[in-house]
């Protein structure tokens, strides 16, 4: 069970590839080490589960105390359920139908440890799909919907999508991180606009939404998830922590309660 007092937010993009696994891992890594908040990641990706490998904990197990389902610790403040851990042999495919995308769904809300949590941090799957509506029904609570995207033209549709679901259930969005915006030549530094991102500022001003930060594509990011070590901690001293940091101080400003 979920308590009142921990503050719930969603990573969603509704669309595949636009970082939001990336960007939950970093962000809990801050929010744990930096802000000394206790936080549980609960990854809803079920299908494609990357959070166990970004850590380098994917041969771990949630155990059992008291009928409830341990998240695997990360770090002290620092802990994440995934369907992941329950895989045994990883190459096969995960299919499965909605009734039992509810079950491990329901499992991992109502019959999971999460007490004491400050934060939780959803990997919210890209589809609207029993899954994802299970969680809307069984936490009680969401205080906030953080939307992870790339400006490509294609995306923002996902992205206008997200927000009115955000607004259907009457969850504040915290804002639009925009990730792999642009990406500098080691060389000549000279910085490569990587979409036309034309049109975004204009739909989020339709729904009074905001982006937060920008993040540039950062080829340190992209080896770290291979690596197993968050970035956050391999790389401490890149310009893009204090982008990174900045999120969490967005995070925390407006899910204030
Ligand atoms: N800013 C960045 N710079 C470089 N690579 C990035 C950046 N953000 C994400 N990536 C890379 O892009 C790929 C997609 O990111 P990620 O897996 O986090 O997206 P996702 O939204 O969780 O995707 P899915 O919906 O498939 O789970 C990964 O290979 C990741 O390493
Ligand atoms: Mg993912």
């Amino acid at each position: 069970m979920i308590d009142e007092k921990t503050k719930v937010v969603l990573f969603l993009s509704n669309k595949g590839g636009t970082g939001k696994s990336t960007m939950i891992a970093n962000i809990s890594y801050l929010f744990a080490t930096h802000y000394n908040a206790k936080v549980g990641i609960l990854d809803m990706d079920f299908y494609n589960p990357d959070l166990p490998s970004i850590f380098g904990v994917e041969n771990r197990k949630m155990g059992i105390q008291n009928k409830k389902l341990l998240p695997v610790k990360i770090l002290p403040n620092l802990y994440l359920a995934s369907y992941g851990f329950f895989l045994t042999d990883k190459k096969l495919p995960v299919i499965m139908r909605g009734v039992q995308e509810k079950l491990i769904t329901e499992q991992f809300i109502l019959d999971t440890d999460w007490s004491d949590f400050d934060y939780i941090f959803v990997d919210f799957p890209s589809s609207f799909s029993d899954g994802g509506l299970t969680l809307m029904d069984r936490i009680e609570f969401i205080d906030g919907v953080l939307i992870i995207t790339s400006s490509q033209d294609i995306t923002l549709i996902d992205t206008e999508r997200s927000i009115i679901f955000a607004n259907q259930y009457n969850i504040p969005v915290i804002g639009v991180v925009e990730n792999m915006i642009n990406i500098t030549c080691p060389n000549c530094k000279s910085v490569l606009e990587l979409y036309r991102r034309e049109s975004l500022d204009e739909i989020l001003s339709l729904y009074n939404v905001e982006v937060i930060e920008k993040i540039p594509f950062d080829r340190d990011l992209l080896i770290s998830v291979d690596l197993g070590i968050p970035f956050i901690e391999k790389f401490k001293d890149s310009n893009l922590v204090e982008n990174l940091k900045n999120i969490c101080e967005k995070i925390i400003q407006k899910v204030k309660r």
